[in-house]
């Protein structure tokens, strides 16, 4: 049997002709930029997660470069978010000058530890925005999060990108900060056909200077008051990603399922498995486990025909782009531990409960059991 570690062909089989149905009605209609469907998908999008107001961008990346800019961030401010995130968390903002801050992060989830979080802000005055990642579909600690941030001042965007539909508290993550990014990359829980994002927020000054942002800088047709980029998301991926919101929740409970299938099949094995916390209700974009020997079971794995990937293997405070900021190894233990620990096994809605099985018991015999 071949386990891939995603298969995006399979999970839209069963929407294959609503979608191409899709491409033809937008190839039709010739409108291609900010239009009818991207105004549908925004207000669609907005309702599911519970705010005001969305904001269809190019990409997760330009969802938190635009999403924290639109807080009034500068150049010579520095923001604050963990090591073991995707680069671009950081580099969204780093790129405008915004000096990225790390903290350590705690084992049960490896998300933003609160206590870590109050001990950088003491340190680092400059720190003027706080970018929490709900990293693999699981929710932050947000109240501890976000009372730390009131108590010292600092702004706070939520990096959503993995979590679209997660819950904290039985409330939908990206209406928790002022702001927050989602990515629609094709491999996340909702994905387009290319690359996308969009910026949720309850703030209207918030969605108004993310509308200017997007688009040159501009109030109205040719009128310029700020700088800006051209960040827009198209009809087509709109028109794509409103087909695929309906069955968003389906998908990830389809997630849910498969996560307590590993648990089930992997209990008693010597493989750490992440906690779902009481509070959270984790959408699983990755499952990820955790073990010593974990370089010897990705290649037992791929000898099986089982696909898996490390999520991420560098923690973003040691890569090469971030030497001038003076960070060494040890500097967060958690993380930099985690990070050789760490492996994504096969997780997506078409997943059978065979494959499922079959991986588990790979990894049975691998530990000899
Ligand atoms: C946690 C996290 N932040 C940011 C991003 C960036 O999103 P994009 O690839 O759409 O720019 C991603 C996706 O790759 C991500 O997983």
């Amino acid at each position: 049997m071949e386990v891939k570690i995603f298969d995006i062909e399979r999970d839209h089989q069963g929407i294959k002709d609503k979608l191409v149905e899709c491409v033809r009605d937008v190839l039709t209609n010739g409108e291609f930029v900010l239009g009818k469907e991207v105004d549908k998908f925004e207000k669609a999008f907005a309702e599911y997660v519970g705010v005001k107001y969305a904001i269809g961008v190019n990409s997760g990346t330009d969802a938190l470069k635009i999403g924290g800019l639109s807080l009034g961030l500068k150049s010579g401010d520095a923001l604050i978010t963990t090591p073991n995130t995707y680069m671009s968390t950081a580099m969204g903002l780093s790129i405008h000058g915004i000096r990225p801050v790390f903290c350590d992060i705690e084992l049960e989830t490896l998300n933003m530890d609160p206590e870590m979080l109050e001990k950088a802000l003491k340190e680092e005055r400059d720190i003027k925005l706080c970018i929490p990642v709900h990293l693999y579909g699981h929710p932050c600690r947000m109240d501890e999060i976000l009372d730390v941030c009131k108590r010292y001042g600092v702004r706070v965007l939520e990096d959503a990108c993995q979590a679209h539909g997660a819950l904290y508290k039985g409330k939908k993550v990206g209406g928790l900060g002022e702001v927050a990014a989602f990515s629609f990359y094709p491999t996340k829980n909702l994905g387009c056909y290319g690359d996308g994002g969009i910026i949720t927020t309850n703030s209207q000054e918030i969605y108004e200077k993310s509308l200017m942002l997007r688009a040159y800088g501009q109030t109205a047709k040719h009128v310029h008051s700020i700088d800006g980029f051209n960040s827009r998301l198209d009809e087509l991926q709109a028109a794509l990603l409103l087909l695929k919101l309906e069955r968003l929740d389906y998908w990830n409970n389809r997630r849910r399922h498969i996560a307590w299938l590993y648990r089930r099949e992997l209990d008693g094995t010597p493989v750490m498995l992440m906690d779902e916390a009481s509070w959270a209700h984790s959408v699983y974009h990755l499952f990820v486990i955790r073990t010593k020997e974990r370089d010897e079971l990705m290649g037992y794995l791929k000898e099986k025909n089982v696909s898996t990937l490390i999520h991420y293997p560098t923690p973003i405070h040691l890569q090469g782009v971030y030497s001038h900021l003076g960070y060494v190894e040890g500097a967060f233990p958690n993380a930099e531990a985690s990070a050789k620990e760490i492996m994504s096994l096969p997780m997506y809605p078409s997943l059978t409960e065979d494959e499922v099985i079959y991986v588990s018991k790979c990894i049975r015999e691998f530990y000899g059991m």
